[in-house]
């Protein structure tokens, strides 16, 4: 079990661009591992690769509150959004769990990935699925919720963020 330190707004790595996974080996197989535990420890309903500094196109996603269903995608790739539209409040592991702020998202999705044994996945998504899916793929595009949202509820979300964050 390996609990990592999740990266915080405004570490520029939240930023970067991730890249593909070529060869799924141990390394990537222990890197999504390390992920699951850090997004239980958290808690936390999905993480992006990036979120611990590593670069690579990988998430992991449980949805289930009490029960653990864990889902690990490869190279994940969202090939049609609806045109339905719906903002509902998102927080994220890289800001401040305690923040929550509107974000407008696909109601609807096609998600295409691997697994972890490197087959292909492919399926329709929608309700929070669909919207936690699209919060992770963001993050591999160097994309997080403050990005997503209004400049005036970013203003909001900053101040927030500010009373929030301990002395240093
Ligand atoms: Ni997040």
């Amino acid at each position: 079990m390996a609990v990592l330190p999740i990266r915080k707004f405004p570490d520029p790595v939240l930023k970067e661009k991730t890249k593909p996974v070529e060869k799924i080996d141990n390394e990537v197989l222990k890197l999504i591992k390390n992920m699951a535990d850090t997004m239980y420890a958290a808690p936390g309903a999905g993480l992006a690769a990036n979120q611990i500094g590593v670069l690579k196109r990988v998430i992991v996603v449980d949805i289930h509150e009490h029960d653990k269903h864990l889902m690990a995608f490869i190279n994940p790739e969202i090939t049609w959004y609806s045109k339905e539209i719906e903002e509902s409040e998102e927080g994220c592991l890289s800001v401040n769990p305690e923040i929550h702020v509107p974000v407008p998202r696909s109601v609807k999705i096609h998600f295409k990935a691997l697994n972890k044994k490197g087959e292909p996945v492919e399926f329709e998504a929608d309700g929070f699925l669909a919207r936690v899916l699209q919060h992770e793929t963001d993050h591999l595009n160097g994309i997080i919720i403050l990005d997503r949202i209004s400049p005036e509820e970013k203003r909001k979300a900053l101040r927030e963020l500010s009373e929030k964050r301990p002395p240093v």
